[in-house]
């Protein structure tokens, strides 16, 4: 994350841009007494994003109140596929505001039906249900409440979940313990709520030691099991699996080979799997789903973020025996599925639809990765790999020699591209995310690049 402190104005040029408009200095003057009164009266945890206050977003542009416009390549984090403020979008909100029903629990709806059904239409998963939820973690809980329930049919003990280290799937309890790596910093220790991680297959960082070339297979997804086994660990008491098919923080699809041993194996033992695409769900990855990257199908997938642009909903869709073994009144949520979300998700889905954006999130990202992996030929000692999947890329940095992610360099470049009319946020991890809107104009996206390389160019230089 950026430092909370950076609260100095930085005077700025103004860009020779048709989107960006920087004319004040960065952080605007004006904006500072508000941040602070904001950082004042909220939890420090939420201190962490470059201090830009919005004003208005629309489309893959970002402003605040004093003239300032950003290219953003946030997305508000990885949120808004459609665009920030999509009309389609705010008319369905009209819409839903206009009528005379704004909540109705788990009484039936046919907006709510509207959804569902195009929900299970779309789903990887054959003859899938859903539910919906409002935010991403909840729908993490119940997917793993879902997995435990139905270990626990098979044995009293089969409760224990897997997931990725380093993952992420929201901050609740179960997801908090899926999310991350087992540290000091636990506040509940995985291994007494069986709760078990293995690496990501991330090739660049694996310990097959072949470097940003390298795609995890078989053999990499063989060597975490030797680690299970030398913890003890007992997967006929797992119940179920939760990872991202290509998770945020590496932008690096799981290969099929990995995959498809993980697939195999979690049937030998009776395992489920789960598919977190609250975050490359909804046409980020240049599919629909990530998971068609991927080759195997799972029992749930998640989703949440991209699925309205806007307003919290989030879903668990899945095997119906799955979905239909909690009893009514066992898993419900009270605004899961109330009327104006359902409308805002329809809209939005029917956007991606009508507009193509999951075909402009594979083409426009071929034509940006393509241009960033430029940075890296520019910057072999400080760039360890630039990899993505349509509008989903990170640019990893290292300290010169090793593996080791730069996180300093990371949020200088982040810093500076603010300053430059980019927008970007600190990851805290050394690597930069690429996460436009999936609507942002080729051209633009072109331009971020360049303005990222010379970002490098700026920082690499100001930092040696
Ligand atoms: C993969 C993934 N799962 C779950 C979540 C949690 O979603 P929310 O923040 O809506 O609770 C996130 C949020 O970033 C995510 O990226």
């Amino acid at each position: 994350m950026i430092s909370v402190d950076d609260l100095q104005p930085c005077e700025t040029t103004p860009p020779d841009s048709r989107w960006r408009r920087i004319v004040t200095p960065i952080p605007a003057p004006e904006s500072i007494p508000i941040i602070r009164r904001l950082r004042k009266v909220e939890a420090y945890s939420n201190s962490g994003m470059p201090p830009i206050l919005w004003n208005e977003a629309e489309g893959f542009l970002v402003r605040d109140p004093y003239g300032n416009q950003w290219i953003d390549l946030t997305s508000a984090i990885v949120m808004a596929n459609v665009g920030h403020g999509h009309p389609r979008v705010r008319e369905a909100l009209h819409h839903a505001a206009d009528t005379k029903l704004l909540a109705t629990y788990a009484f039936p709806t046919e907006i709510r039906l509207e959804l569902l059904e195009k929900l299970v239409a779309i789903s990887p998963v054959p003859d899938s249900k859903a539910i919906l939820f409002s935010a991403g973690t909840e729908a993490t809980e119940a997917a793993i409440m879902l997995m435990r329930r139905q270990g626990q049919k098979i044995h009293p003990e089969k409760v224990g979940i897997l997931s990725f280290a380093d993952g992420y799937h929201g901050r609740t309890l179960a997801a908090g313990l899926a999310s991350g790596v087992a540290g000091s910093r636990d506040w509940i220790p995985r291994k007494s709520v069986r709760h078990y991680q293995i690496p990501f297959p991330f090739g660049p960082t694996c310990s097959s030691g072949e470097g940003p070339g390298h795609h995890c297979d078989e053999q990499c997804f063989q060597k975490s099991l030797a680690l299970l086994e030398k913890h003890q660990i007992d997967p006929e008491l797992i119940a179920g699996f939760i990872g991202e098919p290509m998770p945020g923080w590496a932008t690096w699809p799981m290969t099929p080979s990995y995959a498809a041993a993980l697939k195999s194996w979690a049937e030998q033992h009776n395992i489920l799997l789960c598919f977190d695409e609250v975050q490359s769900g909804c046409g980020r990855s240049g599919k629909w789903f990530a998971t068609e990257h991927v080759g195997v199908v799972p029992d749930l997938i998640t989703l949440g973020k991209g699925l309205t642009s806007s307003v919290p909903v989030s879903v668990v869709l899945g095997r119906k025996h799955i979905l239909d073994e909690p009893t009514p009144g066992e898993m419900s949520s009270t605004h899961g599925g109330n009327p104006l979300g359902a409308q805002v998700a329809l809209a939005s889905l029917k956007v991606l639809e009508e507009e193509e954006l999951v075909l402009a999130s594979a083409q426009t990202g071929e034509l940006l990765l393509a241009e960033l992996q430029k940075i890296a030929v520019h910057f072999p000692e400080q760039i360890l790999s630039v990899h993505g999947r349509g509008l989903l890329i990170s640019v990893h940095l290292r300290k010169p020699g090793g593996c080791e992610p730069d996180i300093e360099l990371a949020n200088l470049i982040v810093a500076e591209s603010v300053r430059r009319g980019v927008l970007m946020f600190g990851t805290g991890r050394g690597f930069l995310k690429i996460a436009p809107p999936l609507c942002i104009d080729p051209d633009a996206a072109l331009e971020a690049a360049q303005v990222i390389l010379d970002c490098f160019h700026h920082c690499v230089k100001k930092g040696s």
